[in-house]
C-alpha cells in the first residue's frame, strides 16, 4: 500500500543528495512533489525528470531559504503548480568543516542562516498555509550531530541541535492540526561528505553497529513514514537514522 497516495509534498534541497532521495521516495509513495533548490537548476530538473519517468508529477522551484521573501514565493509557486501542500520537508542544509581555531565568522553565519533561520522561515510560511487548511505535516532534516555535538564543525552541530529544538517548539505551536517531526541521519555519501577521508569512513563504519554508512534512501524512508498517516500520533520527535552510531 502506498504511504502518500494523492498527497502533495515539497522538499527543500531536493536537487541533490538526501533531499533528492526524499523527493523520489515520496513520488514512489504516490505524492506529487515540489523539488526545491537554490542554484543547481540542471540537477533539480534531473530530479523532476526522474519523478516523471516513474509516472509521477513534479515541479522544480528555485529559492534561497535564507530569504523570507523567497521562501514565501516558493510556497506560492508550489501552491500554484501543485495545489494545497500536505507535507513540507526541510532538507536544504550546509556544513563547513573547520577546526575551532579556524572557524570563519562568515561560515558560522552561513550555517545558521541556512540550517536554522532558513528552516524556520520555511516552517513559518508553510505552517500558515497548513494551519489555514487545518492539516499538514512538516519533517525537518537534523543530524546525529544535533545530539552529539560536532567537534570538527561546532556551528553545524549547534545548528542541528537548534533544528531539534525548533521541531519540538513548532510541534507544540502548530498542534493539533499540523505535525512537526525530524529525522537525524548519520554520515551519508552525498556531496556534503565528498571531502571525508577513507580513514574517517572506516572509523565511522567501525563505530556503527549496523556496519555501513547511511544511504540517502535510508533517511528518505524514515521521512516518508513520518509524513504519512502511519505517524499520525507522533509529533515533536526526532528519529535517528544512524545505524546505531549514537548507541556507542
Ligand atoms: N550527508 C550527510 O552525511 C548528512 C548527515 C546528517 C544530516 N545531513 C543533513 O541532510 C540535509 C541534506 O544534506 P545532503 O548531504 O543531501 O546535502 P547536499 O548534497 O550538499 O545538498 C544540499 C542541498 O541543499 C540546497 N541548499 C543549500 N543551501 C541552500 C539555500 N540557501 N537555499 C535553498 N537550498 C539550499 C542545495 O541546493 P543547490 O543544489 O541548488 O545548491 C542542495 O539541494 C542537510 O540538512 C544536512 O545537514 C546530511
Amino acid at each position: 500500500m502506498l504511504r502518500l497516495p494523492g498527497k502533495t509534498v515539497f522538499v527543500t534541497g531536493a536537487s541533490r543528495g538526501i533531499g533528492r532521495a526524499i523527493a523520489l521516495c515520496c513520488a514512489r509513495e504516490g505524492a506529487a512533489v515540489g523539488v526545491g533548490y537554490r542554484e543547481r537548476h540542471d540537477q533539480a530538473a534531473a530530479t523532476v525528470r526522474e519523478i516523471e519517468a516513474l509516472g509521477g508529477k513534479a515541479l522544480a522551484v528555485a529559492g534561497d531559504v535564507r530569504d523570507d521573501a523567497q521562501v514565501r514565493a516558493m510556497v506560492q509557486a508550489a501552491l500554484r503548480g501543485l495545489g494545497p501542500l500536505d507535507v513540507w520537508v526541510n532538507s536544504a542544509g550546509v556544513e563547513y568543516e573547520e577546526p575551532i581555531e579556524a572557524i570563519r565568522e562568515a561560515h558560522w553565519d552561513e550555517t545558521f542562516a541556512v540550517n536554522v533561520k532558513g528552516l524556520f522561515f520555511c516552517c513559518r510560511a508553510v505552517g500558515e498555509h497548513m494551519r489555514g487548511r487545518g492539516q499538514g505535516v512538516i519533517v525537518n532534516v537534523a543530524s546525529r550531530f544535533g545530539f552529539l555535538g560536532d567537534p570538527n564543525s561546532l556551528p553545524y552541530g549547534a545548528s542541528k541541535a537548534a533544528v531539534i529544538n525548533l521541531t519540538k517548539a513548532l510541534a507544540k505551536k502548530f498542534a493539533p492540526h499540523v505535525r512537526v517531526n525530524a529525522v537525524a541521519p548519520a554520515y551519508t555519501e552525498t556531496d556534503m561528505m565528498a571531502h571525508v577521508t577513507p580513514e574517517y569512513t572506516a572509523r565511522f563504519i567501525a563505530s556503527t553497529p549496523l556496519g555501513r554508512v547511511a544511504r540517502p534512501e535510508d533517511t528518505a524512508a524514515a521521512v516518508a513514514f513520518l509524513a504519512s498517516d502511519d505517524a499520525s500520533f507522533t509529533t515533536g520527535q526526532t528519529l535517528l537514522v544512524d545505524g546505531g552510531y549514537t548507541l556507542k
